[in-house]
């Protein structure tokens, strides 16, 4: 078998050849005499060094001088200025299909808004709710709660159900309804509103004509209840003007405003 290493460790061991060394034991040749032969060398030219650029500032003329200095004033300012980077602020918001992802709220969380229970918000929520039904009421205006908190499961239905039933693409049903884990009615602070004088407008875009979705534009703000989804949403999600969020404490609204906004 024909030799072809080349000797390392002990050039007067001729037999040991590079190939005769498992790899990971090969000692490869020192650079270790090679590094800093002359510390004192180096010392002495970075001495001088700094002794060149004080004689240089002594025989300066002052202003070039003050040029220097000023330039090196508007770096450090603009440095302290400009947002330092942070791990936050670099993670885009979680969305699909134009949604935002939404937790569920606990069960504990979430109060009834109509006799029979079938429909609940959160707390807070549900008592602006009824105070706002009530004032609106007081004008004959009748706001009728069509659907609050819907659960995973709920929202599963709703996307993928009525998807298959309508032959529709997930862009075409995510116009109109969140998939599951992205609806704003997970959270319970988001509520369908009708107008219990007109139904025939339910769930729809003619709602816009109704008494009810101009006292809620006029009044809503008040009880800080807000329309999620305008004409033109920056979401791409179809116009709802039944389709009301509430935001009038912190946990609501830090749910609806860090779920889109970079930190
Ligand atoms: N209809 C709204 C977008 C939802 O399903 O949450
Ligand atoms: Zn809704």
């Amino acid at each position: 078998m024909a030799e072809t290493g080349v000797d390392l460790a002990n050039p007067r061991q001729g037999r040991l050849k590079t190939d005769d060394i498992p790899v990971a034991l090969r000692q490869l040749p020192s650079t270790k005499g090679q590094q800093m032969q002359f510390p004192w060398l180096a010392m002495v030219a970075g001495f001088g060094s700094i002794a060149l650029v004080g004689m240089a500032w002594v025989v300066m003329p002052s202003q070039f001088k003050e040029m220097i200095i000023t330039h090196l004033n508007s770096t450090a300012i603009q440095s302290a200025q400009s947002p330092q980077p942070s791990t936050i602020s670099s993670m885009p918001p979680v969305r699909l299909l134009g949604h935002y992802k939404y937790k569920e709220a606990p069960l504990d969380s979430l109060v009834p808004i109509v006799a029979d229970g079938s429909i609940k918000l959160r707390q807070a929520a549900a008592v602006r709710f009824q105070e706002m039904m009530a004032a609106a009421l007081d004008s004959n205006v009748v706001l009728e709660p069509l659907s609050g908190f819907r659960s995973r499961a709920d929202q599963q239905y709703l996307f993928f159900h009525v998807k298959a039933e309508r032959g529709q693409t997930p862009s075409e049903r995510a116009g109109v309804s969140a998939p599951p884990g992205y609806s704003e009615h997970h959270t319970g602070y988001a509520i369908d509103i009708g107008d219990g004088n007109v139904p025939a407008t339910n769930l729809s875009p003619d709602f816009e004509n109704t008494a009810a979705f101009k006292w809620l534009t006029e009044n809503a703000a008040h009880y800080s209840y807000e329309l999620s989804f305008p004409k033109n949403n920056p979401q791409g999600v179809s116009y709802e003007p039944w389709h009301w969020r509430f935001v009038g404490d912190s946990d609501s609204l830090e749910t609806f405003y860090t779920a889109r906004s970079p930190q």
